[in-house]
Parts: structure tokens; C-alpha cells; sequence
């Protein structure tokens, strides 16, 4: 049997040009090749568990269909994927402490296209010692087929025993209990934000963060910015931490892009209004948040990852393909933006240096704070 030959891609076209060629209808991935992204997302970081990159309990029991989830072999991946967690536990642990010290009843962490991220059960059976007992409550937030299949996992006994999780129940395509729920939102309807406050019985007067990891870019920048909208006018004291793509226009940018599109039927359409550090701020700026902060994930690996973690991480496998790493971790970046004096967070000085990491933190003196249930290095 002849193979064909594989298209020929010219990385040099601009990626707004490659836009143009496809058809309006096109520019959006079907919900299943979307849906399928959760499981690319949990195969990778379930490979890095296994590799000893960072402990997740959690991690292998959410697997989807073992056959199907072949193993990652790839160095950048498993890295990649440990800052990126390393980076969500650490903000959503940051929002959850500053809503202890300011007295609020509840911290509700709001997960956007969740796929079946572990987070919500890492938090709750490690908290940090200075939450009280009821005040994190997590919303989980996808389609209606990946809520069902996460509800039946993180229903199981073990799961919610480990997690320290109460007063649960698991319906047809969702799971409630008091501290953590599974909805299903199709978050690109009009008024999605109203639909996730309704179904996800969550308390605009007590603060909110919401996570996009790998979610919005996937969505039209239209409904990104109504969403983000929706969010800050309608609650007191609200975060947000997205991760995605960016730089799209240089040369590495549009072939991650043209490769996405054309072996795995990815768009991104949320990249075009975003594009850059500066286009994610002025983003949440225009959505009504007071306070942000974007970078590269380069900068978040080196600024967040503890120096004895770095290093372990550095001896498990041998990663010769720096130049690379530079230029893969300068494509994604990470924006923490934020609304309402409440928290307390101060002046806009220290918002940035939390956010761009806790080795930049310890100069201020807050290193003591940083916690987590990633490390495999005791005393962290
Ligand atoms: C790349 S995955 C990310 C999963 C998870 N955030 C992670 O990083 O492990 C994108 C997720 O968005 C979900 N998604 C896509 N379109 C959606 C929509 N319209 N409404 C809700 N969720 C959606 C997919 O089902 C998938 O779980």
C-alpha cells in the first residue's frame, strides 16, 4: 500500500494568513476533538506522575481508557505540563490563603473546561493548615460527556475518602458534595458565566477564581471577553489565572499552530485577540479586572519551581533540546488578573512579585508560605 506523502508545510506563512484560507465555519474545533484534548492533557500528566516529576495520588485513577493512553515519551512534554500544574496548585493555593486572612466564609474555585484535571482533590487532601475546614469550595465546569465520566471517578469511596470530602452525590451527569461539584456547562452558549453561577450555586459576594488551563483559547474571542465580563460585573472579588498559547506570528509560533491544525484538527481561535503578554493584559483589562500580571511559562518554571525541585526534575531525564525548551515555554504564558480591594493583595508591586513566583516572593519574604502536595522532596 503507497503512503501518501505528508502535506508540506511552509513555517514561514504568517499565521493570519493561514486563518484566512480556512472557511469561517471551520475555525473551531468539533466538541469531540475538544473533548478529546482532556485526555491528551491527562495522558501527558499522568506520564510525568509515573516518571516521578511530581506526586499526584489522584492522577491514575481518573484514567479514561488505559489501552488507549499510550505513555508520553517526551522530555519537553513531561516538563512542560509540570509547570503548568505546579503553577495552577500554586496560584489557586495563593487565592484560597489570601481568602483565609481576609475572613470570608467561602473561596470558590471555579475550573473552566476542567477535562479531568485532579486539582480540586489535590487541594482538599492536602490543604494548607491555616484554611478552615469549609471555606474552599471547587466547581468543576465541561461538557456533558467528560462531567459524567469525571463524576463516576471522583465518586468512587477511595476517592472521596482521600479527599476529605462530605455530604456527596453522584447524578447522572454530575457530582456535588459540600466541598467540590462536577457541572456540565457548554461554555460557549450565551450567558454561560449566569448558567455556571446557577447550576454551580455559587455566591457572587464571596470571592472567585477562575481557571482556564488550556480552555479559552480554544473558544471564540468574542465569548471569551463576554465571559470574563460577565465574571467581574457580577462578582465583588474575583480572579483569574489562564493559561494558553501565544506568539503566534514568529516562526516556532506558526508552526505550533499550522501542526495543531493540520495533524490534529485544533484551532485556536481565542490566540487572535491575545497573542501576546501584552494583549492577555490589556484583555483582562478590558473585561473589568484592576490588577494583572502575564508571563511566559519560562519565566513561571524558573520563578515558581523550589530550587530542590528543579533540580531533582533536572536528573530524571536527560533534556539536551534547551534552545527548544526556551522557545516552547516563551509560547505559553500564564496571566493571574484580579477585581476587589478585599483580598487584600496591596499594591500593585506585590501582586506581580507573588505572581511571578516564589523565589522572586522570598526577597519580600513570603517563601516560607509556598505549600504543595506536588513535591517529592521532603522539608519543601
Ligand atoms: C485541553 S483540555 C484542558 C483540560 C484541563 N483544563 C487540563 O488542563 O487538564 C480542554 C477542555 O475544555 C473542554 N471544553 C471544550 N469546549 C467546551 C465547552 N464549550 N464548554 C465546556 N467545556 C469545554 C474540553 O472538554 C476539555 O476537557
Amino acid at each position: 500500500m503507497s503512503v501518501p506523502p505528508r502535506p508540506q508545510i511552509n513555517f514561514c506563512r504568517d499565521i493570519d494568513d493561514i486563518q484566512n484560507e480556512i472557511p469561517a465555519k471551520r475555525r473551531e474545533s468539533s466538541q469531540e476533538v475538544l473533548q478529546r484534548t482532556a485526555v491528551d492533557a491527562l495522558t501527558a500528566k499522568r506520564s510525568a506522575v509515573r516518571l516521578g516529576y511530581y506526586h499526584d495520588e489522584f492522577i491514575d485513577k481518573m484514567a479514561v481508557n488505559r489501552t488507549t493512553m499510550a505513555p508520553s515519551t517526551s522530555i519537553l512534554m513531561h516538563r512542560g505540563y509540570t509547570g503548568r500544574v505546579f503553577a495552577f496548585e500554586h496560584y489557586t493555593r495563593c487565592f484560597i490563603d489570601d481568602c483565609a486572612k481576609a475572613g470570608f466564609s467561602t473561596a470558590q474555585v471555579v475550573n473552566l473546561g476542567c477535562g479531568m484535571d485532579t486539582l480540586p482533590l489535590r487541594c482538599l487532601a492536602h490543604p494548607n493548615p491555616s484554611w478552615p475546614a469549609t471555606l474552599p469550595r471547587f466547581i468543576d465546569v465541561d461538557l456533558p460527556s467528560t462531567v459524567s465520566a469525571k463524576s463516576a471517578m471522583v465518586g468512587r469511596e477511595s476517592i472521596v475518602k482521600a479527599s476529605n470530602i462530605t455530604g456527596h452525590n453522584i447524578g447522572h451527569d454530575s457530582f456535588t458534595s459540600d466541598q467540590y461539584a462536577v457541572i456540565s456547562v457548554n461554555l460557549k452558549m450565551p450567558g454561560a458565566w449566569a448558567k455556571v453561577i446557577e447550576a454551580g450555586n455559587i455566591d457572587t459576594t464571596q470571592p472567585v477564581l477562575l481557571l482556564s488551563e488550556c480552555f479559552f483559547v480554544y473558544i471564540q474571542p468574542d465569548m471569551i471577553e463576554q465571559f470574563l465580563s460577565d465574571a467581574t460585573s457580577s462578582c465583588d472579588t474575583v480572579q483569574a489565572v489562564i493559561y494558553e498559547q501565544i506568539e503566534p506570528h514568529d516562526l516556532y509560533g506558526s508552526a505550533m499552530v499550522n501542526n495543531l491544525q493540520r495533524y490534529k484538527d485544533i484551532y485556536l481561535p481565542g490566540i487572535t485577540t491575545a497573542p501576546t503578554l501584552e494583549g492577555q493584559e490589556n484583555r483582562c483589562r478590558k473585561a473589568g479586572f484592576r490588577q494583572i500580571h502575564a508571563q511566559d511559562m519560562l519565566s513561571t518554571y524558573d520563578g515558581l519551581l523550589p530550587a530542590s525541585e528543579a533540580a531533582r526534575i533536572k536528573k530524571l531525564e536527560f533534556l539536551d533540546e534547551y534552545e527548544e525548551w526556551n522557545l516552547l515555554l516563551r509560547h505559553y504564558c500564564v496571566t493571574v488578573a484580579g477585581k476587589g480591594d478585599a483580598l487584600g493583595l496591596g499594591s500593585g508591586v506585590e501582586f506581580n512579585v507573588r505572581c511571578a513566583g516564589e523565589k522572586k516572593a522570598a526577597v519580600i519574604g513570603r517563601r516560607k508560605e509556598f505549600k504543595s502536595s506536588l513535591f517529592m522532596v521532603d522539608g519543601e
